[in-house]
């Protein structure tokens, strides 16, 4: 499939649906506490996305089974719910989102923390959170795709982290996943030229310890080989002329608006 640059209407309606999305994880963010279970925290989101009138983008995508994608500590993507598992004081919980407006999809993800957490959680959280805005600093026209996954990789790599390698962002629009790849880390080739109307997902997957991942016996569940924590930033951004815009944050928690 083509990489393809959207409309003018196209990017007003995925606007919307990243604002959707940003409300949806703020809400849920806010909502964190020790004690409660991944499944509430799917209900949560899942009842929030369907009060804006959108659908959720990952429920029965390949036969996943809920709306968010939980994964806690160790866990690096695609955890799901459980009314079993709870959350306790020091956890940090990756949540992966997506919605469904008119058609068009955003896709977002955030890692908070269960109250008080361990000075190297709060680290791999931060040096994840920066790494995607030190990719998407080459994230414009006339860059080419290598230069955003580059920048990724390179700089939480200099903080000591591992880059997951067995899963990369993507485009996104009418469908969740659009070429082309956003991996984390470089290419062998500097990757497509990057045009104004171009919408990614960019969504760093970044472990404490080695990058490698297992795949549990869930057919979903991924986690870091060594046991080490593990931590994911997500936006969908569209490419301009000059800085991109992140459609899947509100305008006031961008720190790029700080300087
Ligand atoms: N953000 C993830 C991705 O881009 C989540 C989708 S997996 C799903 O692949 F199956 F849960 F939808
Ligand atoms: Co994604």
């Amino acid at each position: 499939m083509a990489v393809t640059i959207k409309s003018p209407r196209e990017i007003e309606l995925m606007r919307k649906a990243g604002e959707i999305l940003a409300k949806t994880h703020e809400e849920l963010g806010a909502a964190i506490r020790p004690g409660m279970s991944t499944q509430e925290i799917d209900r949560l989101g899942e009842k929030i996305i369907r009060s804006f009138g959108c659908k959720p983008s990952f429920k029965n995508y390949n036969g996943y089974p809920a709306a968010i994608c939980v994964s806690v500590n160790d866990e690096v993507v695609h955890g799901i719910p459980s009314r079993h598992h709870y959350l306790k004081e020091g956890d940090i919980v990756s949540l992966d989102a997506g919605v469904i407006y008119q058609g068009y999809h955003s896709d977002a993800a955030r890692t908070w923390a269960v109250g008080a957490i361990s000075p190297e959680a709060k680290k791999l959280m931060e040096v994840t959170w920066q790494s995607f805005y030190e990719g998407i600093k080459f994230a414009k026209a006339g860059n080419h795709l290598n230069d955003v996954c580059s920048a990724i990789q390179r700089y939480a790599e200099r903080n000591g982290c591992g880059v997951v390698r067995d899963l990369v962002g993507h485009g996104i629009g009418t469908h969740l996943h659009e070429d082309p790849e956003v991996p984390n880390f470089a290419m062998r080739k500097r990757g497509i030229l990057l045009r104004p109307g171009m919408t990614l997902a960019v969504e760093p997957m970044i472990n404490a310890g080695r990058p490698d991942v297992v795949w549990m016996d869930d057919g979903w569940t991924v986690k870091t080989e060594d046991g080490s924590l593990s931590a994911h930033y997500e936006n969908t951004i569209l490419i301009t002329e000059g800085e991109p815009e992140i459609l899947s944050m509100n305008p006031k928690d961008d720190p790029r608006m700080l300087h």
